[in-house]
């Protein structure tokens, strides 16, 4: 089902957005400016001074939380609705006018500033999908301080890791998240990682939930609750530099050390704002729907960032694709909050499939409201883009656009979508579309050279990148530069693999290092061995992603064990899974572990992971490479990786 909808002409609103920003960044990004209230409008927009780390708006200064509460409700839209809180799992739906919602923030952040929270401190936040994260975030952002939300998913060694990196002044967490029915105390969690961490914050502060509230050390431990009600007076907003840390925000690298992707408040701010009419088609008044998470990138900018600056209605949904109660939810909450936009991940469109393969439940709703559904953390694949466009017509008797969206946590924002606020492209499947205007996208070969249209190869993006995306990873810009920016003169890396086609679409294919996508969780297959790796009977392990019908991708583990006398092997895999998931998290999911008694490595004693994973995926074209050590062993190991 390919959309029949014919190529527009250029120049139209899109080529001509593209092609300003790509000749003249300057004047594009400086009148994008203007969508964002200052304290100091910026002068200029590139600083390329110190490339290839640029830096947007240098002389600018704002402060974020400002744009997303304070200029709406002085603009008159106090009573209008920023935020709905959407709780199937505590059966609640409570709403938040921009009022109150400036109201909770300010005083949440006068209460930090109390404790001694000021600007260019950070805060590390560890809460579920509930208001008081929404809060937390907009309170450091009024404060100048910088957030680093860690999603509630991963153990409490990953946010011993985080604590330690950025070593917060106050960490703030939760008696409890729900998922799906089972309650997950948070303390315990938060309480181990503070064990193991060296770096610790001066303070906490616990949201109590009542499906279970948790002890509180005193001295250490505040109540949410608690402190609001001493707090009656809000904080002014801090203006910060426009070139200062908004936020860090962890993710997963090819090696086990989480990157701090730094995000600048200036940038971030324009680029989104920029963002929410001209790609997402959404002005003031209007209601978007992001079925993500606050501990993610996407959960960052279309849950909190995105529609508060543009003065869209954000809806917060504590819930999941099925079973809360069932594969109609996302409608549900579609159709009672009036929702214009949809965003989220392709894996949860194929669980409400599985569920609901007719998309009869979908149907009962009224979805009149909706104008796009956008898609993204991972590849739509064609067919799951057919049966989404197919349900939503079915569903509205309309031709709701089914858009892929390309980007990273690194970016912030799209690379590549379908621009539709400024102009309508048809849909090809399995494409994102365009180039998002300031993201000159290429595909080189192994040696920096472009390949033509249509072959795969590396997905380059030209420097300088546009606003909005990562200025560095947190306190380690050599890093930064060597992770993205030196393997190809003047580009950064995405670590992508895919083609251009001979329009320009882009069409992403996977991942060229071992970052793998689980069920629309980013996790490292590095991590994952790093942990086997330590169990005291494991010699060696590869992990690999191989491709699930519903989740994407799921993590496989194989491991070589010590000659240890009467072992017992079935103990040693369910220890292993077991250690991955303490050590990672839930998400990581990791759930088979094969024992084999060698890897298939090459003579220079390379594991041959790729070669794995694609007799793992079933290719028929599996070419082993000529320096494999001992073929052999790969032979040994087919059965289990066909298995
Ligand atoms: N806190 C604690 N545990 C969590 C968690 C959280 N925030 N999120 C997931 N987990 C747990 C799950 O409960 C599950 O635990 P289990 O092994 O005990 O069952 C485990 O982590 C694996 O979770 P997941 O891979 O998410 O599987 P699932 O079956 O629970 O849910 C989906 C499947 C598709 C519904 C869900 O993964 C989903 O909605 N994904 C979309 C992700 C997304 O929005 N990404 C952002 C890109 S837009
Ligand atoms: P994250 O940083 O968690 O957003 O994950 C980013 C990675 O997810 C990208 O580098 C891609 O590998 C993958 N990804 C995200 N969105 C898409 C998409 N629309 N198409 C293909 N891959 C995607």
């Amino acid at each position: 089902m390919t959309d029949s909808s014919v190529m527009p002409e250029a120049p139209n609103p899109y080529t001509a957005a593209a092609d300003r920003a790509a000749a003249d960044p300057e004047r594009f990004w400086l009148q994008a400016a203007e969508l964002i209230e200052w304290t100091t409008p910026p002068t200029r927009a590139l600083d390329d001074s110190r490339a290839p780390i640029y830096r947007w708006f240098p002389d600018g200064e704002l402060n974020v939380c400002h744009n997303a509460l304070d200029r709406h409700v002085a603009a008159g839209r106090g009573d209008d609705t920023a935020l709905v809180y959407d709780s199937p799992v505590t059966d609640t739906v409570r709403r938040f006018t921009f009022a109150e919602l400036l109201d909770e923030v300010s005083r949440f952040a006068q209460a930090l500033a109390d404790q001694g929270v000021g600007k260019g401190d950070r805060v590390v936040i560890y809460l579920p999908m509930i208001p008081q994260a929404v809060v937390a975030m907009l309170a450091c952002a009024r404060l100048g301080a910088i957030h680093s939300v860690v999603f509630g998913g991963f153990s409490a060694h990953e946010l011993a890791v985080r604590i330690d990196d950025t070593a917060p002044k106050a960490v703030i967490s939760t008696s409890c998240g729900i998922e799906r029915s089972r309650v997950i105390e948070y303390k315990p969690l938060l309480d181990s990682a503070l064990d193991l961490a060296r770096e610790q914050p001066d303070f906490t502060v616990i949201v109590q939930r009542e499906q279970h509230r948790c002890e509180l050390i005193a001295g250490r431990d505040f109540d949410y609750e608690e402190l609001l009600a001493a707090t009656p007076d809000g904080a002014p907003c801090t203006p910060v530099a426009a070139t200062d840390e908004l936020y860090v925000l962890y993710t997963s690298g090819t090696t086990g050390r989480p990157k701090g992707i730094v995000r600048d408040a200036g940038g971030c701010a324009v680029a989104l704002a920029w963002s929410m009419p001209n790609l997402f088609d959404l002005r003031p008044g209007d209601t978007m729907f992001t079925a993500s998470d606050v501990g993610w990138v996407v959960g960052h900018s279309y849950i909190v960032y995105g529609p508060l600056l543009a003065g869209v209605t954000t809806v917060l949904y504590e819930g999941k694709p099925i079973g809360t109660p069932d594969a109609s939810a996302f409608f549900r909450v579609v159709e009672d909050h009036q929702v214009n936009v949809f965003f989220g991940a392709p894996t949860a469109m194929r669980v409400i499939r599985k569920e609901d393969p007719e998309g009869r439940l979908i149907g009962k709703h009224d979805l009149s409201s909706l104008r796009a559904w956008f898609q993204a953390g991972e590849r739509l694949d064609p067919d799951t883009y057919e049966w989404t466009t197919r349900v939503l017509r079915q569903a509205t008797g309309d031709d709701i656009p089914v858009i892929d969206n390309w980007w990273q946590t690194e970016t912030g924002w799209p690379i590549a979508s379908n621009p539709i606020g400024l102009q309508r492209y048809p849909l090809k499947p399995g494409s994102p579309t365009l180039p998002v205007p300031g993201y000159q996208v290429d595909v080189v070969d192994a040696a920096g050279r472009a390949v033509p249209p249509n072959e795969d190869g590396l997905i380059v993006i030209r420097l300088p990148l546009p606003p909005g995306t990562m200025s560095t990873i947190w306190g380690d810009d050599d890093r930064f530069v060597s992770s993205y920016l030196s393997a190809y003169e003047g580009c950064y890396l995405t670590g992508d693999s895919g083609h251009l086609d001979e329009d320009g679409y882009v069409y992403v294919m996977g991942r060229t290092d071992d970052v793998i996508n689980v069920a629309g969780h980013r996790l490292s297959t590095g991590v994952m061995e790093a942990a086997i790796a330590s169990h005291p009977a494991v010699a060696e392990s590869a992990v690999i992603g191989v491709h699930d019908e519903t989740k994407g991708q799921m993590p496989r583990a194989f491991a070589v064990l010590k000659d240890i006398p009467d072992l017992d092997v079935e103990q040693v895999k369910s220890e292993l899974v077991a250690k991955v998931r303490s050590e990672i998290g839930p998400v990581a999911a990791l759930r088979r572990v094969d024992i084999v008694d060698a890897l298939p490595k090459t003579r220079s004693g390379k594991i041959l992971r790729k070669t794995m994973r694609e007799i793992a995926d079933g290719q028929t074209d599996v070419v082993v490479p000529s320096t494999i050590e001992d073929p052999e062993v790969l032979e040994r190991l087919r059965p289990a990786l066909e298995g």
